[in-house]
């Protein structure tokens, strides 16, 4: 296998475009990171991460994932962060994470994608995720031919001076994400389905007496109240009202850890 590329994604942005670029450079390896040992990687000549921009840098996870996926000497290694505005310092928070190990980072690209952030806003309109995606088609073409160059040196983080003030984001959003689920609350349309918990990526949900529950190790990925079929997780009641947002080339069930077996 030549190339290879891990995601990280709660509600599809980072997945589709993880896929947008495997297919430009010819079928890539897709793997998810919340399934992934680290050790994948081993035989590949290029090695990819997308993952989506959280509080102007890298989701926990994949700072975790970072510092112990194994890299082959010589691999061409980089970052697609996805992103609804800014991506403030994330390829280099990775950059500056995998050099502690001794790995370069070779380049890093942001791609905008509809944001989901529903505590601030509600989706994007269909026009405008539909431009969006084409969008983020064209960049994924870009970023194929690249890996193919080999170019390096390409950082895409944002431009001073929101660079100057992003670290300071990082470290309130560092603190508070795991104890974020804290504002999480499940309204009286829960239909105890427990989708919820099998979209959680960490398992950080569980249900308790046909109510989730959440365990206090949150990675703030938004898919418990996104993929919920009847919107009835809330963060807080700012939420409430807000239209929901998922990559509409996903179901809930291609996010599950453990989907049904298919009849
Ligand atoms: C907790 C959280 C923090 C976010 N912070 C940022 C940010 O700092 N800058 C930005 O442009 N988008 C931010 N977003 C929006 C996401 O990065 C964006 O929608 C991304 O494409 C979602 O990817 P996914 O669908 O793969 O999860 C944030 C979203 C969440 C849930």
């Amino acid at each position: 296998m030549q190339d290879l590329i891990y995601w990280f994604s709660g509600t599809g942005n980072s997945r589709a475009v993880a896929s947008y670029v495997a297919t430009e450079l010819g079928d890539a390896e897709l793997v998810p990171m919340v399934k992934a040992a680290g050790g994948e990687a081993a035989a590949a000549a290029t090695v990819g991460f997308a993952f989506p921009v959280y509080y102007f840098g890298l989701p926990l996870f994949v700072l975790d994932f970072l510092n112990r996926v194994e890299i082959p000497e010589g691999a061409f290694v980089y970052t697609v962060a996805t992103m609804g505005r800014s991506p403030g310092v994330a390829h280099r928070e990775a950059a500056a994470t995998l050099r502690q190990r001794g790995i370069e980072l070779s380049s890093g690209w942001s791609v905008k994608m509809p944001g989901n952030y529903t505590p601030l806003y509600g989706a994007p309109s269909p026009r405008f995720q539909e431009h969006c995606f084409a969008a983020a088609r064209t960049k994924a073409k870009q970023i194929a031919d690249a890996v193919r160059a080999r170019h390096y040196g390409r950082i895409e983080d944002s431009f001073l001076p929101m660079r100057m003030v992003s670290p300071m984001f990082r470290c309130v959003g560092k603190k508070r994400i795991p104890e974020a689920d804290r504002a999480f609350k499940v309204s009286e349309h829960c239909t105890s389905c427990g989708v919820c918990e099998q979209v959680c990526p960490v398992q950080n949900l569980k249900l308790e007496e046909g109510q989730p529950t959440w365990q206090g190790q949150c990675q703030e990925c938004m898919a418990c109240l996104q993929w919920c079929p009847v919107e009835a997780i809330e963060v807080g009641w700012i939420t409430k009202g807000r239209t929901r947002y998922r990559h509409p080339a996903f179901t809930a069930e291609d996010f599950m850890l453990h989907p049904a077996p298919a009849h």
